[in-house]
């Protein structure tokens, strides 16, 4: 045998997918870098589904015999179980998933039958549509979050329909609001990324298999058949594209950071107001923690967790954009970065949701503390203008006066409510009655009954509307589950 032979005995490790083409073998620094079959496992289920239906439809055209795909099919089965249990043992020299499950293919059914499976397909339109279906499922997962939290959120709203604190700007007391009023602003907000998640959902309906490396194929596939096998509604319309593109992948990102904003904005207010300051609410036992050194202390690191995590979640969509943005057509191996950012982001979002949803649904609200910080009359000097112009003056002027009322109430320690209607008409002359009368937390509250308001038919009527929606919402999203031809389990 001459050197070369030899190497190229040596160089044939028996795992290799890639055949005849290389002489040498891997070095294992670049082993290790390269491969990514320690996150992208996570894909296994999607990767076995994608495998039979290419299998089944390789078959329907003719291009493998019956027995042949009776044999891939219920080989990639039997693998598929091995990995559900976790006796599949994952090789890191295979590089990749995709590699692993048909390497193991060779290992249950021979390298015969096996070898038949890859025709006509690549690992670039296989990565490419196993994430197609890991994010339309992943989606519905977060869906799914996020109507628990909107669900713990209007039931804690409907208790606090008459708990009343200030609402405010610039973290300045600003008008007086009902708690359920502040709760349905995030239930709307939240609305809102669900239906993000949605549209995604409805957004990937192509399926990439049959795209080959980049080209398509000279071989009679029918990707409509294996469109439909794994729940796709048609076939990607070009395969550049298909095995290109990754802005489903940074839709996801996007979403979940949006989501995730959202969350780190219920968690500020959390922390601030279980502060000894605020007083307004105390988190549970459950959501929270103490100190290794101090006694007394109760901390919020529930909430300061999602806020910290919501970093990260930013970055993930950070780190794909920027992947992505100098990358000629079509696939490179770049792209493979775009997995742990969505794993990760999808598993922090998820998990955010859910102890978001506990945190809110345990917490104590100390209803005293917020009527009394609420019971600032300084709140009401909206309501003192607004009586102006109900007399008929321009706003700007009555702005104007109820600007000096305050400064002079600030200045004489004077609550605004104290003041006479003579008192007033030293501010303006078209005050018609004591400050008592014109500006009540009452009023300020009811007067609000215009749409998204907070007079207590307002909230009642708004609270019933996200109710009904949220249900409707979980019900069609639960209907969806049962209905995909796949058996997806949208968690
Ligand atoms: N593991 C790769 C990825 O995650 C998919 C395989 C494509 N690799 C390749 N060398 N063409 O993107």
């Amino acid at each position: 045998m001459s050197q070369q032979e030899s190497d190229r005995e040596e160089a044939k490790p028996s795992t290799k997918l890639w055949g005849g083409r290389f002489e040498q073998k891997t070095d294992s620094a670049v082993e290790r870098f390269t491969a990514s079959i320690h996150f992208d496992r996570a894909l296994a289920r999607f990767d076995v589904r994608g495998s039979i239906a290419h299998a089944r439809m390789l078959h329907h055209v003719g291009l493998i015999a019956a027995d042949d795909e009776r044999a891939i099919v219920e080989g990639l089965e039997q693998i598929g179980r091995e990995i559900e249990t976790g006796a599949f043992s994952f090789d890191p020299a295979l590089e990749d998933i995709h590699m692993n499950i048909e390497s193991r293919l060779r290992d249950v059914i021979g390298p015969d039958i096996a070898g038949r499976l890859h025709t006509g397909r690549s690992r670039n339109d296989q990565i490419a549509t196993d994430l197609s279906m890991y994010l339309r499922e992943t989606a519905a997962a977060a869906e799914r979050g996020i109507y628990e939290l909107r669900r713990a959120l209007t039931s804690r709203a409907r208790e606090h329909l008459d708990t009343v604190l200030p609402g405010y700007t610039h973290l300045q007391r600003a008008q007086p609001v009902r708690l359920a009023h502040h709760w349905l602003a995030f239930v709307e907000m939240l609305g809102r990324d669900a239906a993000r998640f949605g549209d995604l959902r409805a957004r990937i309906t192509q399926c990439p298999l049959g795209a080959g490396a980049m080209a398509g194929s000279t071989l009679p596939l029918d990707r409509e058949h294996t469109a439909a096998a794994l729940g796709f509604s048609e076939p990607t319309a070009n395969s550049m594209d298909s095995v290109a593109s990754r802005d489903l992948a940074l839709e996801f990102l996007s979403t979940a950071a949006i989501c995730m904003v959202h969350l780190s904005r219920i968690s500020e207010e959390l922390v601030i107001w279980s502060s000894a300051e605020f007083g307004f609410i105390e988190l549970s036992d459950a959501y929270s923690t103490g100190s290794s050194l101090m006694p007394q202390k109760k901390n919020p690191d529930v909430p300061e967790i999602v806020r910290g995590k919501t970093g990260r979640v930013i970055g993930n969509l950070v780190a794909l954009l920027t992947v992505m943005k100098g990358l000629p057509l079509t696939y490179n191996r770049d792209m493979q970065e775009d997995k742990e950012p969505i794993f990760d982001s999808a598993s922090t979002l998820c998990d955010a949701l859910e102890v978001t949803t506990g945190a809110i649904a345990t917490l104590q609200v100390n209803v005293d503390a917020m009527a009394r910080a609420a019971s600032d009359a300084m709140l009401l000097a909206t309501d003192l203008a607004e009586a102006l112009v109900r007399l008929g003056v321009p706003f700007r002027e009555a702005h104007e006066a109820v600007g000096r009322t305050v400064a002079h109430c600030v200045k004489n320690d004077l609550d605004l409510r104290s003041l006479s209607t003579q008192d007033l008409r030293g501010f303006h002359p078209a005050f018609d009655a004591p400050a008592a009368e014109l500006a009540t937390l009452d009023a300020a509250l009811e007067g609000r009954s215009t749409i998204g308001g907070t007079a207590r038919n307002t909230v009642v009527a708004a609270l019933e509307v996200a109710e009904s929606d949220n249900t409707r919402r979980m019900d069609e999203l639960n209907r969806q589950k049962t209905s995909d031809p796949t058996g997806a389990d949208p968690r």
